[in-house]
């Protein structure tokens, strides 16, 4: 039991061969997997998802970097997910992420970042609604 969070490895992380080392860490970290998909964004995908973010600066680049090749996207639940995870995979920028985490580790630039996680309980759902169907997500 516990709460939920959402998360994608980035295809950055995907294309350099680190998801199963990803995904070992999450798991070890003690989150279980409540759904999980191997799939690429297309453009207008991508320009949906992340929405919240269309008057920034870098939304053409990160629509462009994040429907570039396959990711995986996850439910995961423990408890206090959003908030252990963010702990988890460390700061945006992997320059500033925290020694041992998942950025840290894995992440090759603020842009191509390796993972993503949800910043809120509400946007844990809605990102997870965006990828899984109900029955999926049970
Ligand atoms: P994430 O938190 O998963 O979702 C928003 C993403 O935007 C973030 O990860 C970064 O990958 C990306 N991002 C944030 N700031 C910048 C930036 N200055 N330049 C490029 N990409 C960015």
């Amino acid at each position: 039991a516990g709460n939920r969070t959402f998360t994608m490895i980035k295809p950055d992380a995907v294309g350099n061969g680190h998801a199963g080392k990803i995904l070992d860490q999450i798991l070890e970290a003690g989150f279980r997997v409540v759904a999980l998909k191997y799939t690429q964004l297309t453009d207008a995908d991508a320009k949906a998802f992340y929405a919240v973010h269309k008057e920034r600066p870098f939304y053409g680049e990160l629509v462009e970097y994040m429907s570039s090749g396959p990711i995986y996207a996850a439910i995961l639940e423990k408890d206090n997910a959003v908030a252990d995870f963010r702990t988890l995979i460390g700061a945006t920028n992997p320059a500033e992420a925290a020694e041992g985490t998942i950025r840290q580790r894995f992440a090759e630039s603020i842009a191509a970042n390796a993972i993503h996680g949800s910043d809120s309980d509400e946007n844990a759902a809605i990102e997870g609604n965006f990828f899984f169907s109900e029955r999926e997500r049970h």
